[in-house]
């Protein structure tokens, strides 16, 4: 009996720690973090500092004051298991919106340099004599010393002087980190950060194609983004091209799944390279919004199939990821 229970617990605990076995993670599903609540992190990013991973999102709690918006940062080694760590922002109105404000799509740099973490948001909304809710179309930066401590709100600015809507990280390897922006009525900017990261200095190019939700990836020596059509909250065929320079030129626009599934009702937000003993796999991140129940909005993350200039979503199914070797397997 004893023996069972020990048992139990280490099995338990490696389930936990993500040490040796694969972790399970089921797209679509209800996603708990460690004290049992729905994941908030929404629209997303993720980085990885040693061996944790970091996951910064929407915090859409129903819970949450309406006066502010949220963002939270959860912690996992293995990616499957989330761990919280802190509301790390909690924006008042600062830029006196008179409607429809909006923090969306947050995303974390660690800036080597300087040492310090700093947040790029979309923040949004309309000040006096605008009419639409989404006029605003800037960033925002928050910066903090501590991955998970209270980021502090510093500015918004218009990058490179554009409009700038939905935002997507990238880190190349060798540790270049940019932004995507989506630049209506111009199309998808892809842009070079500052040195401090608080700025964005050198524009990469400009795809000229109504999309946005960027995600990016350098996968084998190429290139591949993901963006998504405008349909606000609404699923749409996700779509992607490919380059062998950020700087283009980029192929034509391909489906990235069938459809019809309308990327099985997700949206884009990041694309995320594990890299492991054995091989590299790329996870496609990506947000089933709940637009009236935003708290309840689910996550899609599926292994892609990549390679040779192709990238293909599977139907999404609960799938294995082994950290160490980098291994997928999706269960049938
Ligand atoms: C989507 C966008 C979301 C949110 C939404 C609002 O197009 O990707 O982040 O802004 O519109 O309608």
């Amino acid at each position: 009996m004893k023996l069972t229970v020990y048992a139990a617990l280490i099995v338990g605990l490696l389930t936990i720690s993500g040490c040796t076995t694969p972790q399970s993670i089921h797209p679509g599903a209800v996603w708990l973090d460690n004290r049992g609540q729905l994941i908030q992190a929404h629209g997303g990013g993720v980085i990885k500092l040693g061996n944790t991973y970091y996951w910064f999102g929407e915090d859409r709690s129903r819970d949450n004051s309406r006066t502010n918006r949220c963002v939270s940062c959860y912690s996992s080694k293995n990616l499957a298991h989330w761990t919280f760590c802190n509301q790390v922002l909690k924006l008042g109105n600062v830029e006196n919106f008179q409607r429809g404000w909006a923090l969306e799509r947050p995303k974390v740099f660690y800036n080597p340099r300087t040492k310090k973490y700093v947040m790029y948001m979309h923040i949004d909304g309309a000040l006096p004599g605008q009419s639409g809710g989404y006029s605003f179309a800037r960033i925002g930066v928050a910066t903090c010393a501590k991955v998970d401590g209270d980021y502090q709100y510093l500015k918004s600015f218009r990058p490179l002087g554009h409009e700038s809507r939905d935002i997507g990280q990238f880190v190349d390897d060798d540790g270049t980190a940019y932004l995507i922006f989506e630049d209506r009525p111009f199309g998808f900017r892809i842009a070079q950060l500052s040195d401090d990261y608080l700025t964005l200095e050198k524009e990469m190019c400009l795809i000229p194609e109504h999309l946005e939700g960027g995600a990016l990836v350098h996968y084998n020596g190429l290139y591949y983004l993901i963006g998504s059509e405008l349909t606000g909250w609404n699923a749409n065929p996700n779509v992607y091209a490919t380059a062998k320079s950020l700087a283009g030129p980029w192929s034509e626009f391909k489906d990235i799944a069938p459809p019809e599934t309308k990327t099985y009702d997700s949206q884009s937000t990041m694309l995320l390279k594990v890299a492991g003993t054995k091989t590299t796999t790329v996870i496609f991140m990506g947000d089933i919004w709940k637009p009236r129940m935003q708290w309840d909005s689910r996550y899609l993350w599926m292994p892609l199939e990549i390679g040779d200039g192709k990238l293909w979503l599977p139907q999404p199914h609960d799938w294995m990821l082994n950290i160490k070797t980098g291994e997928a397997v999706i269960k049938q």
